[in-house]
């Protein structure tokens, strides 16, 4: 099994505890679980992701053929805007999730789901992390627009603004789906990273609205359940923009 060990976060993220992932600790049995999640993925996401995230994945270098080292990822990633993906054992609190995000850093778990769960999983594993997050931390504008949004989210206080924030995070970066070419496409990491979810967001049981910031702040969601209200935007520019004008509308400082 794996057992990654603890060491002191680099630099400072609100004293967010990293890990070192160990990738020659990884199991012949757990590259082979990825190989499989990659593949049942993959046959989908070539005709349904957003190209911004295609492009992303052949940037940080994710291949079919094992665990990501998240060292290889992080130079690739970091040449190109910056962002990192930091390991940690599980669960962030959020203030010092946002925060690290505020620093381009992105908390991901490194353990890798069993071969009995290759469908679901309640907690995050690499492969929603790392396959279904950071491809699209390679892009510019969603760069900027994530780490905006972690500072944003840090200064959020009152119980409202903090929901507020849940709800652009989550119909964005979990669930997001854009229009590319007229169709719509899916770039959030929980419809990238799920088979059931991904098929679902496009199919004709979901309301898909044009993402108004408004309608989207005022969206309420639940957790580990198949969405009925998701949100589609024309561009990754238009996320980046409607940021200053939730600030407006949540009286939040930027
Ligand atoms: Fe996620």
């Amino acid at each position: 099994m794996h057992e990654p060990t603890l060491s002191e976060a680099p630099g400072s993220s609100g004293g967010l505890p990293t890990l070192t992932q160990d990738w020659k600790a990884y199991s012949a049995e757990q590259h082979e679980v990825w190989s499989i999640l990659f593949d049942r993925r993959m046959v989908d996401l070539r005709t349904t992701a957003s190209q911004v995230f295609l492009r992303g994945m052949d940037v940080i270098g994710l291949e079919r053929e094992g665990v990501p080292n998240l060292s290889e990822v992080n130079r690739r990633l970091g040449r190109v805007t910056g962002w990192s993906a930091v390991a940690v054992a599980g669960f962030v609190p959020a203030p010092q999730f946002f925060a690290s995000l505020a620093e381009r850093r992105f908390p991901t778990t490194i353990i890798v789901r069993g071969r009995d769960q290759l469908d679901y999983l309640p907690e995050p594993d690499i492969f929603h992390d790392v396959f279904g997050h950071v491809p699209l931390h390679a892009d510019q504008v969603f760069g900027s627009f994530l780490q905006r949004f972690g500072a944003m989210a840090s200064a959020a206080k009152s119980p409202d603004q903090v929901t507020a924030m849940a709800r652009l995070f989550w119909f964005t970066v979990e669930f997001g789906l854009i229009l590319e070419g007229g169709e719509p496409r899916i770039y959030g990491s929980g419809l990238i990273s799920s088979r059931g979810d991904g098929e679902h967001a496009l199919g004709p049981a979901v309301r898909r609205h044009p993402f108004e910031i408004e309608a989207v702040l005022a969206q309420p969601f639940v957790i580990d359940k198949l969405q009925d209200d998701l949100f589609l935007i024309e561009g990754f520019d238009q996320l980046f923009e409607a940021l200053p004008i939730a600030a407006r509308l949540l009286d939040i400082p930027v």
